[in-house]
């Protein structure tokens, strides 16, 4: 049914930053905001009226008081989506349902009012709707949503915001990692520093998650590794997540992946590899991983919303790098789960699980 939102979402198209789809070369996306689409959804909430229904309006600046909530005291999450072409000759959204689930379990973790879920992914598919021209054709990428709920109202002393910015903004992308979707990654075991701690806030997609690992994400890019895996905080022996994505290990049809319980974020395409990897008789545990048997596995791969499934190379642990690959070749398995799970969100294969939805 087309909704309020989508009818609004064409005008407010136009008076945006237009780009027609011819003006954007889809052969060079990288994941960034050169091709930033042109309009973007706000919704605002105050004590008195909760929610408003939220606006489309041109892609631009939000003002905020110095003061403001967030810019002191990080009162912050957001989501990653894609909405892609489909072979079907639509646009269609990947689990929304999910990422409106755990942006409401977010917000209450960081004592934020939750955005109804409906009210999400309405916004989401609005905010596609009114940017369609930014959805790459497909194969050569998606359109990249990103939604954030801010603390945005002003306060001195620690508590919570008192109001809030619901937005989602968006950006025509490609590949995450430089060497383009199917280049084996490198990555090195982070000694230093964790990730998160039982009982902190690993598990929610807070901004303030995403800061803290830059200091160990620039120094293995400098030594030449794509990335670092975390481990736990607690015996520093199992694999928590890398910064941007969640992590698999395989071992002949055995995959693991590491538990979710609190400290990881519980990635939607985790989710889905989980799932997908079962359906295709492999024998999927969500359990530990120590970093010893990582070291002794067949195949590792990372997966994301931005990453979808990546493909790791090596990976490094004290001084020894354990290969995986060869030099530039990917994976079996990755590629296998990464060609079910994008012949599924761009469905060209049958959409059993119910996965997609159209905008
Ligand atoms: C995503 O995969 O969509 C994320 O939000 C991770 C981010 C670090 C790019």
């Amino acid at each position: 049914a087309r909704t309020r939102l989508h009818t609004i979402a064409a005008a407010a198209a136009v008076s945006g930053e237009r780009r027609s789809k011819a003006n954007i070369d889809w052969e060079s996306l990288g994941f960034g905001l050169k091709d930033v689409a042109g309009t973007m959804y706000v919704a605002e909430w105050t004590p008195e009226k909760g929610w408003d229904q939220g606006k489309l309006v041109p892609y631009g600046p939000i003002t905020v008081m110095p003061s403001a909530q967030v810019l002191n005291y990080g009162q912050a999450i957001f989501e990653g989506m894609k909405a892609q072409e489909s072979a079907q000759g639509r646009v269609v959204v990947f689990r929304p349902d999910q990422n409106a689930a755990r942006f409401k379990a977010g917000a209450a973790r960081m004592s934020m009012p939750a955005v109804p879920e409906d009210q999400f992914v309405e916004a989401v598919k609005a905010t596609v709707a009114a940017n369609l021209d930014y959805v790459p054709p497909i194969g050569k990428g998606s359109l990249y949503l990103r939604p954030l709920l801010l603390g945005t109202g002003p306060i001195l002393g620690l508590g919570p915001a008192p109001s809030y910015t619901f937005t989602i903004f968006a950006a025509a992308v490609g590949a995450y990692f430089k060497g383009g979707q199917l280049t084996p990654i490198d990555l090195i075991v982070e000694e230093r520093f964790h990730r998160a701690a039982p009982g902190g806030m690993g598990g929610t997609k807070a901004a303030g998650n995403y800061s803290p690992v830059l200091v160990t994400q620039l120094e293995a890019k400098k030594n030449g590794f794509a990335d670092v895996v975390y481990l736990d905080a607690k015996t520093d022996t199992y694999l928590e997540e890398v910064s941007s994505c969640n992590i698999f290990v395989v071992k002949g049809r055995t995959i693991k992946t590491p538990p979710l319980g609190g400290t990881i974020l519980p990635g939607v395409t985790r989710r889905s590899i989980v799932e997908l990897a079962r359906s295709r008789g492999y024998d999927v545990h969500e359990e530990p991983v120590s970093v010893h048997e990582t070291m002794e596995a067949d195949e590792v791969f990372t997966t994301g919303t931005a990453v979808v499934v990546s493909s790791v190379g090596s990976i490094t642990y004290r001084g020894t790098r354990k290969q995986y690959t060869e030099p530039g070749q990917a994976g079996k398995v990755a590629l296998e789960m990464y060609a079910a799970l994008t012949d599924i969100q761009t469905e060209r294969a049958e959409d059993k699980f119910g996965w997609v939805v159209p905008v």
